[in-house]
């Protein structure tokens, strides 16, 4: 009989944050080779595409060459099993980035050795940061000339403001590349074009004295490796696995994704000592995963993955217990019993019927917008998992109608698309507008599009004088009544319920308030 406390244990969930390009997809998909996932090493684009191909709203997506939904791959490797949650790789869709991150245990960075450290990379690293969550780094590409590898690690440090530990270390580069070494167990991995696929496949020298080595690599090349590893040595960090834990080092490895080269050492690190589900804190207490109640939260809300079925799938990742198929859960929210028929596991070769699931594990629930992000389920106490925000969006509009007859169904889509957490919909008070509020400028051609397609409404979405968002929050009710007549026209309500201050410019924000100190203007609103 399996328990928690051994399921727990073996479950590796992690997410990959790179800058787009730097082979996020690539290396996605060698690791499902590694994990017998799939046969070939074909790709996981075609595959994402083929397996939507039938979603309308989806050819959007294929039309712009991104990817806007994050999917779940889950495999078995070394006895682990491993929950791959996938990022949106656009830059607009930051937020929903976000919320997966608060949904793993750790995370795999990977740099372009020609490009470095890039801008969405330092983005996403300070996201991580604010969960000190553990990061494994992967500086892709090796077989193209780059950056020397000793001014890279200095890069990430000096950049990103994490130490680096390098596991394995380059043999040469682009046309020179030779192999890696790997500085914890001295090995040499050979690069071999068309080979290096696994373990079995490559060929591995126990040590750089290792006879028929030099034969390999050069006299000349070897001697240089060794006078660079003891500047390396000299410059870095030797691995500590604590520093690691604790989100203030990172394991650092080279290869070349496209190649399959460096993976393995990689994985077989990752596996070892990436961390399992951690205690996680709710509004009342912390959650260890060992516990045998379920509980777990919703971190991401899909529409339309099965066009067979208009209905939406809440993903929720587990935090402790045991999740079994037909099982009946309370939704904290709501206070409700639902019964959880019908939920999907990840695995990667397709997604199946859950029979079970254990922490760190993401199941999928389908409901009919009853669900919404930021949810708990527990097995009856009222618990609220923290630490799922909703940001102020940035950029806002009007939505306008072509046929004033579908205001109902106008508004129907604007809060079940809203509900899925990459758009805000707000109703000021004071007229009938319906505006939108998106991080990214290309959200509001998601939402015009599927409105269209879902919701038969054809909207446009104009500009309105609206800067910036707060939500407004006061403990003296008679306060909060005076500044929401004061300021009736510039408040609008959320979509869940909740008062918002949508100023016209910044400056008006700043003017609102030093005049109402007694208001707290709020930059984000964690789910309730
Ligand atoms: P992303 O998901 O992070 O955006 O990156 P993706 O894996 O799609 O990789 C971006 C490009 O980099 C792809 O080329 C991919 O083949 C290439 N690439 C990935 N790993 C390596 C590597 O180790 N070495 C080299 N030289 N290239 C690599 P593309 O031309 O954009 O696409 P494709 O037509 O090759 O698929």
């Amino acid at each position: 009989m399996p328990d928690v406390s051994t399921e727990a244990a073996r479950r590796r969930t992690f997410a990959i944050i790179s800058h787009p390009d730097a082979g996020k997809t690539t290396l996605t998909e060698k690791l499902l080779l590694f994990g017998g996932a799939i046969q070939m090493a074909g790709s996981v684009k075609s595959r994402k595409t083929s397996r939507h191909a039938t979603s309308d709203w989806m050819a959007l997506e294929k039309e712009r060459g991104i990817s806007v939904t994050s999917s779940v791959m889950q495999f078995p490797y070394e006895g682990r099993i491993v929950n791959l949650l996938d990022t949106p790789g656009h830059a607009d869709f930051g937020e929903d980035t976000y919320r997966v991150l608060t949904a793993v245990d750790s995370a795999l960075m990977v740099i372009d050795v020609a490009k470095g450290v890039e801008e969405r990379t330092i983005k996403l690293m300070e996201v991580c940061r604010m969960r000190d969550t553990p990061i494994m780094t992967f500086i892709n590409k090796l077989d193209r000339e780059g950056k020397d590898p000793i001014d890279l690690l200095d890069e990430v440090e000096s950049v990103l403001g994490i130490q680096c530990a390098p596991v394995t270390w380059p043999i040469g580069m682009g046309q020179r590349l030779k192999g890696v070494v790997h500085l914890v167990t001295g090995e040499v991995h050979l690069y071999e074009q068309g080979r290096n696929f696994t373990r079995q496949d490559s060929t591995i020298f126990p040590s750089l004295d290792a006879p028929g080595l030099e034969q390999k690599i050069g006299g000349e090349m070897l001697a240089n490796l060794r006078e660079e590893l003891e500047l390396v040595q000299g410059a870095s960090h030797p691995f500590d696995k604590q520093a690691y834990l604790d989100g203030k080092q990172t394991p650092v490895f080279f290869g070349s994704g496209v190649n399959n080269f460096g993976v393995q050492p990689l994985l077989d690190f990752f596996v070892e000592h990436a961390p399992s589900p951690r205690p996680r804190a709710t509004t009342g207490r912390d959650v260890a995963p060992q516990e045998d109640k379920l509980t777990g939260f919703v971190f991401k809300i899909q529409a339309n993955m099965d066009p067979q079925h208009r209905d939406r799938v809440a993903f929720m990742r587990v935090c402790s217990g045991r999740f079994s198929a037909g099982m009946k859960a309370f939704h904290v929210r709501s206070g409700k019993e639902v019964k959880l028929a019908n939920a999907l596991t990840f695995m990667a070769s397709d997604r199946e019927i859950a029979a079970e699931a254990w922490p760190g594990d993401v199941i999928g629930i389908h409901n009919h917008g009853t669900i919404s992000i930021g949810d708990t389920f527990t097995e009856g106490e009222a618990l609220g998992f923290t630490g799922i925000p909703n940001f102020a969006p940035e950029l806002f509009r009007r939505a306008r109608l072509r046929d004033p007859l579908k205001l109902k169904q106008l508004q129907k889509g604007l809060a079940q698309l809203s509900e899925e957490g990459a758009t805000q919909f707000f109703r000021p008070l004071m007229s009938n507008d319906l505006v939108l509020g998106a991080v990214g400028v290309l959200q509001f051609d998601v939402v015009a599009y599927r409105l269209k397609d879902e919701y038969g409404v054809d909207a446009i979405f104009e500009p309105v004088q609206v800067a910036t968002a707060r939500w407004v929050k006061c403990e003296d009710e008679k306060k909060l009544e005076e500044f929401r007549d004061k300021h009736a026209l510039n408040l609008a309500i959320d979509a869940a319920g909740e008062l918002v201050y949508l100023a016209p410019t910044r400056v008006n924000l700043q003017l609102a308030e030093e005049r109402s100190p007694a208001i707290r203007f709020m930059a984000t609103r964690e789910h309730a």
